[in-house]
């Protein structure tokens, strides 16, 4: 099940490194694309890093529109995450390519996608000289959610969950590493 995440535990969906699906819509136009470079940057209120290659056409309607969605997939979801990050949705529509399914955000216009564990949508931060010079863009977190089945009283729990809900951590050229396995007690 959904469930809205407080914004000043927002940070802790995307403490542990995942790799995301950033959506974007703008123009009547709407996109996906994966990134790993993500970050939380600050904890209340929320904020988050995240490169976005020039070239990119997520890029384009992140401009347009100031906003954009962090979606957190699952292993069961690699596929699908190279698959969206190895194209670009310039020429094409993604969702209906690979059959994407979606949900409308609360605050935002970016679609955030289905079968993913948390959610978080932004609104750009503008900083012309890091998004020039360095692809970097800050978003402030307006609202987040989580499936309870993984993620609930500001925690993550993947031990005893399905192994097919953990998270994705990418090494490189589409190999990744799942999470999930708690070392200490701390949580
Ligand atoms: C696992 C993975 C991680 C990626 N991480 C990033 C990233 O952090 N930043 C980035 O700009 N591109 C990243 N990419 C590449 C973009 O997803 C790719 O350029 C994509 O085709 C852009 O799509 P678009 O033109 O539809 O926006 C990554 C790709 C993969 C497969």
């Amino acid at each position: 099940m959904r469930l809205p995440v407080p914004l000043d535990r927002a940070y802790r969906l995307l403490n542990h490194g995942p790799t995301v699906l950033i959506g974007s819509a703008a123009g009547g136009r709407r996109n996906v694309m994966a990134a790993a470079w993500c970050m939380p940057l600050d904890f209340d209120p929320p904020r988050v890093l995240v490169v976005i290659d020039s070239a990119t056409f997520t890029r384009e309607l992140m401009e347009a529109s100031g906003e954009f969605s962090i979606s957190v997939p699952t292993c069961a979801q690699r596929e699908l995450t190279v698959a969206v990050g190895g194209d670009s949705g310039r020429e094409h529509d993604k969702f209906e390519a690979l059959s994407i399914a979606t949900f409308a955000g609360e605050q935002v216009r970016a679609p955030l996608i289905d079968g993913c564990v948390a959610w978080l949508e932004c609104r750009v931060i503008p900083e012309p000289h890091n998004e020039n010079r360095h692809d970097l863009f800050i978003g402030e977190v307006v609202a987040a959610q989580a499936d309870s089945r993984v993620f609930s009283s500001g925690r993550w729990h993947f031990d005893g969950a399905d192994a097919a809900l953990r998270t994705l951590h990418h090494v490189a050229g589409g190999t990744f590493f799942a999470t999930g396995d708690v070392v200490g007690n701390d949580r």
